[in-house]
C-alpha cells in the first residue's frame, strides 16, 4: 500500500522535495535538439516545477538557465539570443550559455563587476538529437547515461516528444502495467482477426497474465507470463529505471531498442520523450490481412507549439474534448472508442486526475509491478536524502544497458531470470553495447 505520505513524497518533485533532489541527481532529457537553432529564439522549458530558458548560441552551444536575469529578474524569454549570448533586454546585459557575464552594459566600465555575477545555468550536453540537462550540484556532473537508443545514430531513431496533463509517476506507471493492453488497448479485437504468428495474440487469448518482479541494479524489472501451448509460454518484460524511465513490451524482443521518459515538468504535466530503434519490429497492430485493428494507430495530431511554459507538444485530442471519443467506434471493435494507442494510455491516466488520489486505489497482484517500482523510487529519495550518496546508477551510468523491455516465447520449465538472460545474449546489438544482466 501506498499512504498518504507516501504518496506525496513520491509525486512531488520541486526544488526542495525529496524525490525532487533524487531527481535532481540524473540527466534530464530537456528538448529535440531541432527545437533550439542557433541564435534563434530563446524557448521557455519547464522541468521539475522550475521555469527555464533553452538557447542555441552562435557556435552551436546549448544553454538552459533559469529564464529570470540576475540583476533585476526580468525573463530572458525577451532576450536576444545574438553573438555567443543572451542578452537581457531590460539593461542589455549579457550572459553565455555558461551563465557568465559577459557585459553589463548599462553600468559604467569603472562601476563594472560582471566577473562577479553568474545566471543561474545548468549543464547541457547533446547526444543524437536530444538535448539533456544535469540541474543538480554543478560542481559534481555525472556522465550521461548510456541507454540504448540514445546511443543510435541519429538517422536510425525516432525521437518523439508529447505532453501529458497529469503527474509523472501515474502516466509511467501506465508502462509498467501489462494486463491493461488486453482491455484498453486490445479488448475489442477478436482472436481470429490475429495472425497465429504475432505472439501478442496471446494477450488476448489470456488477458490474466501472472508476474514475477524483481529489484535490479538499474531500477525494476517485470516478467508477465501467459501459457502459450502446452510445452510454452508467452512472455511480456518491461523495465523501470531511474530516475523515470521505462522500457514497456510492446514488440518484439530481440530487436525491442526503445527508452521513454516520464519526465516531471511540475507536478501535474510531464513530457513523454520516446526515442526508438527505427528497425524495430512493430508490436501488434493489424489484423492477419494486414489491415490495422480498430483504434491501434500509433499516431497523433498534435497542437502548434506556442511560447507557454506549458505549450510544447499537446495533443489534438485532449481532455477538453474527450479524446474524440467515438462511442459508435466503441461498439464496433475499438474498446476505448479512442483512436491512438498513446491517446488511450494518455485519456485515462490523465482522467486519474491531476495527481492520483493513492488512497482510493485498491491495489492487486497486477499491480505489483507498480508497487515495487513506487517502493523503489521512495527508498532512493529518502536514501539520498539522508546520506547525500550518488544514488542508483549515477555512477555506473552504462547499467542501463542490462535492461530491454519486449515480448517473446520460450519453453516452460525455464527460470525467469534465465529466460531473460537468454533473450538479452540472443537479441540484435547495433550499438554493440548490449551488457548481459548478472
Ligand atoms: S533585469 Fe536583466 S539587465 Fe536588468
Ligand atoms: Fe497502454
Amino acid at each position: 500500500m501506498t499512504t498518504q505520505a507516501e504518496s506525496e513524497f513520491l509525486t512531488q518533485t520541486g526544488p526542495g522535495t525529496a524525490m525532487g533532489d533524487l531527481m535532481r541527481q540524473y540527466w534530464i532529457p530537456a528538448a529535440a535538439s531541432s527545437e533550439i537553432t542557433a541564435d534563434g529564439d530563446p524557448v521557455r522549458i519547464k522541468l521539475l516545477g522550475e521555469e527555464l530558458i533553452a538557447f542555441r548560441d552562435s557556435s552551436g552551444r546549448v544553454g538552459i538557465m533559469d529564464h529570470r536575469c540576475p540583476h533585476r529578474c526580468a525573463s530572458f524569454f525577451f532576450g536576444r539570443n545574438e553573438e555567443d549570448g543572451i542578452r537581457c533586454v531590460y539593461h542589455g546585459w549579457k550572459f553565455d550559455v555558461e551563465g557568465n557575464c559577459l557585459d553589463m552594459a548599462n553600468v559604467p566600465p569603472h562601476q563594472d563587476f560582471k566577473q562577479k555575477i553568474k545566471a543561474k545555468a545548468y549543464k547541457t550536453a547533446e547526444r543524437n538529437g536530444l538535448v539533456w540537462v544535469f540541474m543538480g550540484d554543478q560542481s559534481s556532473v555525472p556522465a550521461l547515461p548510456d541507454i540504448e537508443p540514445n546511443l543510435l545514430p541519429e538517422n536510425e531513431v525516432r525521437i518523439m516528444f508529447v505532453q501529458r496533463e497529469c503527474n509523472y509517476m501515474q502516466a509511467l506507471e501506465g508502462d509498467i502495467d501489462t494486463s491493461h493492453f488486453s482491455f484498453l488497448h486490445a479488448g475489442g479485437v477478436n482472436v481470429e482477426d490475429i495472425s497465429r504468428d504475432e505472439i501478442a495474440h496471446y494477450n488476448i487469448v489470456h488477458p490474466q497474465p501472472e508476474y514475477h518482479v524483481a529489484d535490479t541494479d538499474w531500477g525494476t524489472m517485470y516478467g508477465a507470463h501467459r501459457p502459450a501451448g502446452p510445452d510454452q509460454t508467452y512472455w511480456r518484460f518491461a523495465q523501470f529505471f531511474f530516475p523515470f524511465w521505462t522500457m514497456p513490451p510492446d514488440g518484439d524482443f530481440a530487436d525491442h531498442i526503445i527508452a521513454r521518459a516520464w519526465v516531471p515538468m511540475d507536478d501535474t504535466h510531464t513530457m513523454f520523450v520516446h526515442i526508438s530503434w527505427m528497425n524495430n519490429k512493430p508490436g501488434l497492430r493489424t489484423d492477419k490481412a494486414g489491415v490495422p485493428l480498430p483504434g491501434m494507430s500509433i499516431g497523433m495530431e498534435k497542437l502548434p507549439n506556442t511560447t507557454d511554459w506549458l505549450g510544447r507538444f499537446r495533443t489534438k485530442a485532449n481532455a477538453g474534448n474527450d479524446y474524440l471519443l467515438d462511442r459508435a467506434a466503441q461498439r464496433n471493435g475499438n474498446y476505448t472508442g479512442i483512436t491512438g494507442i498513446h491517446l488511450q494510455d494518455q485519456a485515462i491516466t490523465e482522467s486519474m486526475g491531476a495527481i492520483t488520489d493513492h488512497g482510493f486505489e485498491h491495489l492487486s497482484p497486477s499491480d505489483e509491478m507498480i508497487t515495487q517500482t513506487r517502493r523503489r523510487l521512495v527508498v532512493a529519495a529518502r536514501e539520498f536524502a539522508k546520506t547525500g550518496a550518488p544514488p542508483p546508477c549515477v555512477t555506473n551510468p552504462d547499467v542501463f544497458l542490462k535492461a530491454r523491455g519486449g515480448d517473446f516465447v520460450a519453453p516452460k520449465e525455464a527460470e525467469w531470470r534465465d529466460v531473460y538472460d537468454q533473450q538479452m545474449q540472443g537479441s540484435k546489438d547495433p550499438t554493440g553495447r548490449l551488457l548481459a544482466a548478472e
